[in-house]
């Protein structure tokens, strides 16, 4: 093989390094987005539910079904059992969430999900639409709520497909 063949075969490998490199150094001096994310605004009703949506649009139950049992995302598996045979491990902390719907209104969910300490100041679960007073936050998730309005309506749309 010859020297320019050998160099440019090795070039091939090195320009994507580089460009992963420059992008990576150019990340890091980007300013970190640090702004709260302006939440939407919602009306709690009674002190109990939210019965408007939170975009104005009804949520997808099939897009909930995934945001719902994403490890990541809503990870409400951690807690919940969930009609999900895909997942194993199903949490047993928090109510068995199938046939919420027949338990719970569609505003009452709502609210669950956006900050469940409104029915229950004590309550383990996490406030999936809330910026202030959380704990214990990654600096690239402050100021971000856990769901997006979007996400907490979809979810919404999922649980209220669960009747009994
Ligand atoms: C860290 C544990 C935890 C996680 C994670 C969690 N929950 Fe909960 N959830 C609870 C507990 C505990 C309750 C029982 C009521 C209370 O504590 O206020 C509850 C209650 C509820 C209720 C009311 C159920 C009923 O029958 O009264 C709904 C609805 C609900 N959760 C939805 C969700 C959804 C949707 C997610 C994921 C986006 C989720 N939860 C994630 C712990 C959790």
């Amino acid at each position: 093989m010859g020297q320019w063949e050998e160099i440019l075969r090795i070039k091939r490998y090195v320009w994507p390094l580089l460009g992963a490199a420059i992008l990576a150094i150019a990340s890091m001096a980007a300013p970190a987005n640090v702004a709260a994310e302006e939440l939407v605004k919602f009306k709690i009703v009674n002190g109990s539910s939210i019965p408007d949506s939170l975009t104005g649009k009804a949520g997808d139950p099939v897009k909930g079904r995934e945001t719902a049992i994403h490890r990541k995302k809503g990870n409400c598996l951690a807690c919940h059992t969930l009609p999900v045979s895909e997942q194993p491990y199903h949490g047993e902390v928090g109510p068995e969430l199938n046939g919420v719907a027949s338990r719970l209104s569609e505003g009452e969910i709502r609210l669950r999900i956006v900050n469940p300490k409104y029915s229950n100041p004590d309550t383990i679960m996490p406030a999936f639409y809330k910026t202030e007073g959380l704990h214990m936050v990654q600096k690239k998730w402050q100021g971000k709520p856990m769901l997006t309005a979007g996400e907490v309506e979809d979810i919404v749309a999922y649980l209220m497909t669960l009747k009994e």
